[in-house]
């Protein structure tokens, strides 16, 4: 077998740029201290770790006042903070088909305990939400939308500026976990009012990262009250941002590998970056689509999705498949579910799931071939 092919970018990127290795190394030798807690030299330098990648973050987002990010270990937080301080009993939600449980389980929760009614806009199964179905459901309980910027199962691209614009007054929550890195966010307060990210995927940094960006209009209430370096003379939690958001000892090693992971995609540029995604997307479609047992579903249009493709061979189970794959081919792929039980449902996958591919700035065109003629192979053949 060859090199390998990792296809599972959705999951988490790989590899990491030496920046971010080589920033993570530096920041575990010379500052493996509590940022903002003590004033000796490997304190300030974690606080300067988290102060750079904070900086990094609003350069990401395009907004000059970096103190509206928080950190979070990952999006999952992010999301949680905000649907469990924003959703009291008695409000309704809006969102879409294609979530992710980091979003459908907090919501579940919230229904079956908070009183809070969840509204799913139905939505197509091969294209993106309709703006004006949000619009239509609203409600005078409406106290927040809910919306997958990118699937993680089929890489659909929500329209969330649009649905931002057709629910005004209403805050957006946008889940950017596979759309940071990939998609323009700039500027985030015109396709959100709070996005919730991660640093692990298309950032290119290190899992145990991710963050939420508060629109300065609105304050979010912690999900978690601690320690934060600030106002320590108070047995309350702070209520300003960042820190009200930063409960607990921060991932000051994770945040140097975050830091340098923005770094890196500011560098190369989104809109290369999702050239790129795109360009291998539209070969893969374009091949897929002379295997005769192939079924892809999600958007046809290679722009109306980020680098990710789901599929299922006639005759073959996913988990068979993506096995095969990687024992006889080395290509490396996400089977099953992929924790949206809700998409899969959108997209008529449940239960059986799919053999998800995820591509990413270090894929290459020529992997692309190396994956179709192995699909083809196993098209032929019976498990
Ligand atoms: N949410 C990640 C995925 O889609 C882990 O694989």
């Amino acid at each position: 077998m060859s090199e390998l092919i990792y296809c599972d970018q959705a999951a988490t990127s790989f590899p990491k740029p030496p920046e971010v290795i080589a920033a993570m190394e530096r920041a575990l030798r010379d500052a493996s201290a509590s940022p903002g807690r003590s004033a000796h030299r490997y304190s300030l330098a974690a606080s300067r770790i988290v102060f750079e990648a904070r900086e990094a973050a609003a350069e990401l987002l395009g907004i000059e006042d970096s103190s509206r990010v928080a950190f979070t270990l990952n999006v999952t937080q992010a999301l949680n903070t905000v649907l469990f301080g924003l959703l009291p009993p008695g409000s309704h939600v809006l969102t879409t088909g294609l979530e992710h449980n980091s979003v459908m389980r907090p919501l579940h929760r919230l229904a079956e305990t908070g009183g809070v009614e969840v509204e799913v806009v139905p939505g197509p199964q091969d294209g993106p939400p309709d703006p004006e179905e949000f619009r239509k459901r609203l409600k005078p309980s409406t106290r927040l939308a809910v919306v997958n910027h990118a699937s993680n199962v089929v890489g659909t691209i929500c329209p969330a500026a649009e649905i931002k614009t057709a629910i005004e007054g209403v805050p957006l929550l946008v889940d950017a976990a596979q759309s940071a890195g990939v998609l323009d966010l700039t500027p985030v307060d015109s396709l959100s009012d709070l996005l919730a990210f991660t640093g692990h995927k298309s950032l290119l940094g290190p899992t145990g990262t991710g963050g939420l960006w508060v629109s300065p209009r609105l304050d979010v209430p912690p999900l978690l009250h601690g320690g934060t370096g600030s106002r320590s003379e108070l047995e309350e939690h702070p209520d300003f941002m960042p820190d009200t958001l930063e409960a607990g000892t921060p991932n000051t090693h994770g945040l140097a590998g975050l830091s340098a992971g923005i770094r890196s995609v500011l560098e190369y540029g989104t809109s290369k970056i999702r050239e790129h995604e795109m360009e291998l997307t539209a070969a893969f479609l374009d091949g897929l689509a002379q295997i005769k047992t192939a079924l892809v579903p999600g958007p046809r249009n290679p722009a109306d999705r980020v680098g990710v493709v789901s599929l299922n061979l006639d005759g073959w189970s996913p988990s068979d498949l993506a096995l095969t794959l990687d024992r006889e081919y080395g290509i490396l792929t996400r089977s099953g579910l992929h924790c949206a039980p809700r998409a899969h449902r959108t997209l008529g996958t449940f239960p059986m799931g799919t053999v998800r591919f995820s591509f990413g700035l270090f894929n290459r065109l020529a992997e692309i071939d190396t994956i179709l003629t192995a699909l083809d192979q196993l098209s032929r053949r019976t498990p």
